[in-house]
């Protein structure tokens, strides 16, 4: 074997006796000799650490201003009457009222609907007529909420209206709209469940 076959080997011996030594530690739980560290110890400041970098010290920044978490829908409205309107006049629902959209549309109703506003609608539900809660709930099958565009109902249930409470942290936005087909599903039951009722009695 040659110088330079010997010397390789030597070397390759140095360096794996070397790293035996420097890579094994009594403590098992630490790493050891770290070889060209580069990017194994993050430079990055703890969440709650001071951070010189800033006047106020603090490293959880705000987030810009006009900052929209991901799957979170903006709603640009107030809750005033006018802003109302408005919604009903430039919000669209984005769905149709078919049996997989009414039938998540009763659900929501009756897991957050019902109590006040009845099975039917009508404003009569159980947290109303057992005297629990005081404030009449509107009747919702009929107008005027009938006549109310979609996007009226969605401002409605998204900030709530006069006495009531505002549902908009609780129910999705795809449920909020599936809830107003549902409600107009009610609203055609109560019309037509009014006009099967004869006018005159007849003895
Ligand atoms: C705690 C009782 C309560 C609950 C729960 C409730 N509401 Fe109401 N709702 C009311 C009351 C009371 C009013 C009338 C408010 C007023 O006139 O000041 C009302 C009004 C409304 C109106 C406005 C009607 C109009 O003509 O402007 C709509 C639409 C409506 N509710 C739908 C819903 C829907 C949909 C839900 C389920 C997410 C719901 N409400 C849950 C009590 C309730």
């Amino acid at each position: 074997m040659n110088i330079a076959g010997r010397t390789l080997i030597r070397i390759s011996v140095f360096l794996l006796t070397a790293s035996i030594l420097f890579g094994c530690d009594r403590q098992k739980n630490k790493r050891g000799y770290d070889f060209i560290p580069d990017m194994v110890y993050s430079r990055a400041y703890e969440t709650y650490s001071k951070n010189p970098n800033f006047k106020d010290s603090v490293t959880m920044r705000v987030p810009v201003n006009g900052t929209v978490p991901i799957g979170f829908t903006p709603f640009h409205y107030t809750i005033d009457s006018l802003s109302r309107v408005k919604a009903g006049k430039e919000l669209v629902n984005p769905f149709l009222p078919t049996d997989e959209v009414l039938s998540r549309g009763k659900i929501i109703f009756t897991t957050f609907c019902i109590g006040c506003h009845g099975i039917l609608g009508k404003g009569d539900g159980q947290l109303y007529s057992s005297g629990l809660y005081p404030l009449k709930p509107r009747d919702i099958s009929a107008a005027p909420t009938a006549k109310l565009m979609d996007g009226q109902i969605y401002h409605t249930i998204t900030l709530g209206f006069g006495s009531m409470m505002p549902h908009g942290a609780q129910i999705r936005p795809e449920d909020r709209w599936k809830l107003v087909l549902y409600v107009r599903m009610l609203q055609k039951q109560a019309l037509m469940a009014r006009d099967t009722i004869p006018a005159v009695k007849v003895k």
